[in-house]
């Protein structure tokens, strides 16, 4: 970290003395005061729920711009990666922050093929699931479950180990969520097949079946990549922050990946392109694009609780740059598939106009997220909606490994353990059972 020749000053108003803290500069982006030894020179705490002004580590990986609407991963705008790289080149600049050159690429995909299918008996231990279990209930499982098939790579302490496991968690991604699809549906599991490239495989993986292969479509393919890169990181958001915060306690890098597939899962995470999806099914099955303004209405009320899902994000208060992309995909796909005229297509068109013309929505600088286009997209695929977060948990393990690796290597890294405000009883004695 790069001090800086200013300190913040800290002052009290009840005469305690005053305090300079150390700052520090980022490359770019705001800079940080070091607070590190605020409790011991102060006895006091910072307060910060939800982390709205706390930077938890310093990173090299990726940088949001959130009021320029601008996302780099390891400097490269994701507008140029997105259309210049596929995800594999996404994956080798998030890991090693670099992309990779010609041998490197060959080399890596070769790396990455020869780790796709998963060990035989992982099909008896998805078998004990229900057949009607959320397929994110079911990816938690899994992926935690890896850290008893692979004991040879568990060692977060062991740069090799965290390199296979890099590896085998984003070769062993598409299989677990193809899987954990063709479970659901009843259907005979598809082997991997190693020539296909990472998105081409997986799609293949989701809708072949023992009596008809499934031949890639180029359109649908680079959009099922494109929907991987542009949800391959995000910074600190819950998820990563959760992997990073399991993974300082040491634990394997299996399970601390299955930790931020749990944190994913919620709607206002990784569960909101789920979340839009059905929410613009709802306003279709109510009345569709006539009934927009009455959702609005709602969604603006304090009191209903309802929200304009794949809108607002805690960073960008801007366009998110990959909604802009995700929003091009949609057009292209649903022109491949003749689907332009789709309804809910149609729909989410109307919805973001209003919204975007709308003072609620203006005033707090809500705009469309990835979310709002990307299951569109994926539905045009014919992914089924349950399978939406568990999509993006595959593209975002990458992040989460990057995130993690960075993490233990990094010489200033400690167990993460935030404090609290206590605001609960003071000490009491426990009175006998009838005086309770
Ligand atoms: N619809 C309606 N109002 C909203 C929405 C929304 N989608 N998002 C935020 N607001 C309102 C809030 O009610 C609040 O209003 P107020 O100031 O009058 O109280 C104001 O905008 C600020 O919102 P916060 O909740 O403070 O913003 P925060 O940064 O905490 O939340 C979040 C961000 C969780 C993403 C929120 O915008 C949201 O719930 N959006 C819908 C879910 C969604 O799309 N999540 C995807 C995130 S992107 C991703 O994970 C890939």
């Amino acid at each position: 970290m790069t001090p800086s020749d200013v300190k913040a000053t800290l002052s009290f108003s009840d005469g305690s003395p005053s305090i300079d803290l150390p700052l520090y500069k980022g490359s770019i982006g705001p800079d940080v005061i070091d607070i590190r030894k605020l409790y011991g020179q102060t006895g006091k705490f910072t307060y910060d729920p939800g982390f709205l002004s706390t930077a938890s580590c310093q990173s090299t990986i990726t940088y949001i711009d959130g009021d320029k609407g601008e996302l780099l991963y390891r400097g490269y705008p994701i507008e140029q990666l997105a259309t210049q790289c596929d995800f594999l080149d996404t994956c080798y600049l998030l890991l090693y922050g670099e992309l990779p050159n010609e041998q490197k690429q060959k080399d890596f995909h070769k790396l990455v093929s020869e780790h796709t299918m998963v060990h035989e008996q992982m099909q008896f231990f998805l078998r004990g699931f229900r057949r009607d279990a959320h397929p994110m209930a079911v990816l938690t499982g899994l992926v935690g479950a890896l850290s008893a098939f692979y004991h040879d790579s568990t060692d977060i302490n062991n740069p090799t180990h965290r390199n296979i496991a890099a590896i085998r968690l984003i070769a062993k991604m598409p299989t677990l969520v193809a899987m954990a699809y063709k479970y659901g549906e009843g259907q005979p599991y598809v082997y991997p097949r190693n020539k296909l490239s990472y998105a081409g495989n997986f799609m293949r993986m989701m809708f072949a079946t023992p009596c008809e292969d499934y031949e890639p479509n180029e359109v649908l393919v680079r959009a099922m990549d494109r929907i991987f890169i542009l949800h391959a990181d995000h910074e600190q958001n819950a998820s990563t922050s959760t992997v990073r915060l399991c993974g300082s306690s040491g634990t394997n890098p299996f399970a601390a990946i299955a930790a931020g597939v749990a944190c994913l899962w919620g709607p206002a995470h990784g569960g909101a392109n789920e979340a839009a999806l059905n929410m613009l099914e709802d306003i279709q099955r109510n009345g569709g694009i006539e009934k927009i303004g009455e959702f609005i209405k709602q969604v603006k009320d304090k009191n209903s609780s309802v929200k304009l899902m794949g809108f607002g994000h805690r960073v960008y208060k801007n366009y998110d740059p990959r909604a802009k992309l995700m929003r091009e995909t949609c057009y292209e796909v649903l022109g491949a598939l003749g689907l332009e005229n789709d309804p809910l297509f149609k729909l989410a068109m109307a919805l973001e106009k209003i919204a975007l013309e709308d003072e609620y929505f203006v005033a707090r600088k809500l705009y469309p997220n990835v979310d709002f286009y990307s299951g569109i997209v994926q539905r045009a695929i014919g992914i089924p909606v349950s399978l939406f977060t568990a999509i993006f948990a595959l593209a975002r393990t990458v992040g989460w490994i990057a995130q993690l690796n960075e993490m233990i290597g990094d010489p200033e890294y400690k167990i993460g353990r935030p404090r609290q405000l206590f605001v609960g009883s003071e000490r009491r004695d426990v009175p006998p059972l009838h005086q309770r």
